[in-house]
């Protein structure tokens, strides 16, 4: 069978899933670590808020195959992957249930990771923004959903390792070239996302960031000198 090559995964779609590992898994260590650690959680954190926030717009202005019209979940598409009928590049529609499942839940950690307090020394940068119950509650919220985030990776990693060793279809190796050998002659290279939708991505991701870190908040005015 005559096949070819396509790219199908952009850099910053790859770089995206990448880093994501790396910041998830050091956000995961450092959050159990805690103590001085809870630091360094904290700039892990913000790092992956970043990321979530250019992975979305990404998602609109990037490649083919990374925008999220291409691999939106519709009933239809997912009756005909379960029919054998799916024969595509890019995430097939039950991976992408996956993959909005994923970034769903990474945003509730981070978002909630924002306004959170480790009741000693350390807040996320929103944590002024609201009361401390709330602040509390927000916390508890961030505690619960890393199991969730443990057991959906677990899943995703075993989706992956299902791929590989039964269906014979490496999904990792495109997803570190940005890669794929096709068969099908009507299956076309990934297309957009250039320099000025990079450009773009980054620029909202920026002004994401701003908010995230809470930079807009006012400094608290200094305490009124000591009376003698
Ligand atoms: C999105 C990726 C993140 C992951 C996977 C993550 C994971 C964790 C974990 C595992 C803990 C320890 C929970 C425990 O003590 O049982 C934790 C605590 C904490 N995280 Fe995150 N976190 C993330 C993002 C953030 C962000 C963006 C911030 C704020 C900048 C943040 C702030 C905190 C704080 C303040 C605590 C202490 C909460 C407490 O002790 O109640 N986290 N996180
Ligand atoms: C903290 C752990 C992980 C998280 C949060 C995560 C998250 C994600 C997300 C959000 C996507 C969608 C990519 C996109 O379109 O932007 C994805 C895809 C993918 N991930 Fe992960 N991932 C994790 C770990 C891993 C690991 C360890 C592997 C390798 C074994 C892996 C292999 C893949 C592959 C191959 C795809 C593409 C699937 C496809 O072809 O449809 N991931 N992952």
């Amino acid at each position: 069978m005559n096949t070819r090559k396509i790219r199908i995964w952009d850099l910053p779609t790859r770089l995206f899933h990448w880093l994501l590992v790396v910041l998830v898994v050091a956000a995961y260590v450092t959050g159990q670590m805690g103590g001085s650690m809870i630091e360094w959680h904290g700039r892990a954190g913000v790092a992956i808020t970043g990321l979530l926030a250019f992975r979305i717009v990404w998602g609109i202005v990037g490649s083919t195959y990374a925008r999220f019209a291409d691999f939106v979940p519709t009933p239809g598409r997912i009756g005909s992957y379960l029919r054998g009928q799916w024969n595509r590049p890019g995430h097939n529609p039950l991976g992408a249930l996956s993959v909005f499942a994923l970034l769903a839940i990474m945003i509730f950690q981070a978002v909630t990771g924002l306004f959170s307090n480790d009741e000693i020394a350390f807040s996320g940068p929103l944590r002024d923004l609201v009361s401390s119950a709330t602040s509390d509650q927000l916390s508890g919220l961030h505690r619960q959903n890393y199991w969730v985030i443990i057991v959906f990776v677990a899943l995703h990693v075993g989706a992956v390792m299902f791929y590989a060793l039964v269906k014979k279809d490496d999904l990792v190796k495109p997803m570190i070239t940005g890669v794929k050998e096709v068969a099908d002659p009507a299956h076309e290279p990934a297309r957009g996302g250039g320099t000025v939708a990079f450009i773009v991505a980054l620029a909202l991701t920026a002004a994401v960031l701003y908010f995230a870190t809470g930079s807009f908040i006012e400094p608290p005015p200094p305490p009124p000198p000591a009376a003698w």
